[in-house]
């Protein structure tokens, strides 16, 4: 079965707590973080604090904090979200010029790393990294805001993904991130893809968040 992480960048930050439990509540075992810093991407958005203030509620639950840094100079806050409570930490291949000490640095600190490739960014560069990763999130659309649209030719390369990830015998997870929603998750579960986040599918529209949860996990 596939897991939900629900990016809470759609959520309702003024009922933030609320908004995930009733999340988890309907299934979904991970929260998506995405941290932004005005430099990386053109948007600002999450710092540690946030991890903080949701860890009781993770542990309370069981659910894993998913954290995306999509920042410059991510080896400079790594320390902070671990402390912070990030079960995961995972940085964009762009954005670190010494990607395997970066990733040995998450894992040091006892979060699980992971990468992650803007929709231009070649699968290739992920060839040396593959085996020291727990995680591998591909970007369905450009970073920097939710509520953007699927990238068609992103499902090609969940495929080719998860034929290189079987290839070599990981088991770590692959993740969209990006535009996904009831309409289309089938076909991301289907190419490969095992962690789902949805953020505008699960805390827009009219509908509350635990039909939108039940909705997206009806359709994969
Ligand atoms: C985009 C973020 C995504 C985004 C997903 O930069 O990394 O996690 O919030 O939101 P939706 O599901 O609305 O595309
Ligand atoms: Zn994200």
């Amino acid at each position: 079965m596939p897991i939900l992480s629900p990016s809470i960048l759609a959520s309702d930050f003024s009922r933030l707590g609320e908004h995930c439990r009733e999340a988890i509540s309907a299934g979904a075992e991970w929260l998506h973080i995405d941290v932004m810093d005005g430099h990386f991407v053109p948007n600002i958005t999450i710092g540690p604090l946030i991890v903080r203030a949701l860890k009781p509620l993770a542990n309370e639950t069981g659910a894993v904090l998913d954290v995306h840094l999509m920042i410059e100079n991510p080896d400079d806050y790594i320390e902070a979200f671990a402390d912070a409570g990030a079960d995961i930490i995972t940085v964009h291949v762009e954005a670190c010029t010494h990607l395997h000490r970066t990733i040995q640095a998450i894992r040091a600190t006892g979060a699980r790393p992971g990468v992650t490739l803007n929709p231009a960014t070649s699968l290739s560069t992920l060839e040396e990294i593959l085996p020291e990763v727990d995680l591998v999130l591909i970007m369905s659309v450009n970073p920097g805001f939710g509520g953007q649209s699927y990238i068609p030719a992103s499902t090609d390369k969940i495929r080719r993904l998860r034929s290189m990830l079987d290839a070599i015998g990981s088991s770590a997870h692959l993740e969209v991130d990006g535009g996904v929603k009831a309409s289309n998750v089938a076909e991301v579960t289907g190419a490969g893809a095992d962690v789902i986040i949805a953020g505008s599918a699960v805390f827009g529209g009219s509908e509350s968040v635990e039909a939108n949860v039940k909705a997206i996990m009806n359709a994969w």
